[in-house]
């Protein structure tokens, strides 16, 4: 049986309080926090960097899933390990050397992946799917939270399932973007296992609520 995780993104989050919403949305039932970095080059939006992840890491009690929307990517890699990231995951548009960034990752220690967005093509991955732990697959244009899921990204998914099963390998499929309870089944079915979602609990009073009802949905899948 599938294991299913919910990553709530901090995008959402009220960043003035942001210990105190990780804790809460941990508590409610979160498997991982996603963390997204914005660097307003890659993508038109800027947030946060190691040291927001560094201050947080005391109050995190799951891994914490670093979503690097920046370019360059390897300046920042190291930084982000020291910082308490267990997961890196870049653009292949971000870095000008794909396999040296996955493997400069895992020399840090941490769990390393790529992230495609919904127009990104998927040819590189047969190149480094043993350097892969987990792929990341944006369901929205990355930059902002609050977006509407773009649909065709579920036949990527399909794909990208089929790719991890016949490697064999032990590898995340993540989902990112405009997820909530009313599609989350059938991304599930389409053949991701880990599911972001950020305006989905964060602007929702009850976060143990709203994730209870997007793992109630996947109990059905
Ligand atoms: C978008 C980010 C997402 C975002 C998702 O660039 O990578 O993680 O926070 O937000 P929702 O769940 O609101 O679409
Ligand atoms: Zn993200």
């Amino acid at each position: 049986m599938t294991q299913y995780r919910i990553a709530p993104s901090i995008l959402s989050a009220d960043f003035a309080r942001l210990g105190e919403e990780v804790r809460n949305v941990i508590a409610a039932g979160a498997d991982l926090i996603h963390f997204d970095v914005m660097d307003n080059h890659y993508v038109p939006n800027l947030t946060v960097g190691p040291l927001v992840c560094q201050a947080i890491r005391p109050h995190v009690s799951v891994p914490i899933d670093v979503h690097l929307m920046v370019k360059p990517v390897d300046r920042i890699i190291p930084d982000f390990a020291k910082a308490g990231a267990d997961i890196i995951t870049f653009h292949p548009e971000g870095s000008e050397h794909i396999d040296r960034s996955l493997q400069l990752i895992r020399d840090h220690g941490c769990k390393a992946g790529l992230v495609f967005n919904p127009a990104t093509p998927l040819h590189c991955l047969e190149h480094v799917m043993d350097k892969l732990d987990i792929i990341l697959l944006m369901s929205v244009n990355p930059g902002f939270g609050g977006q509407a899921f773009i649909p065709h990204t579920l036949e990527k998914v399909k794909q990208v399932r089929r790719m991890i099963d016949a490697s064999g390998r032990d590898i995340m499929l993540e989902v990112d973007g405009g997820i909530k309870a009313a599609n989350i089944a059938e991304v599930a079915r389409a053949g991701a296992d880990t599911f972001v979602a950020g305006s989905a609990i964060f602007s929702q009073p009850d976060y143990h609520a709203a994730i209870a009802q997007m793992r109630a949905e996947l109990a059905k899948v």
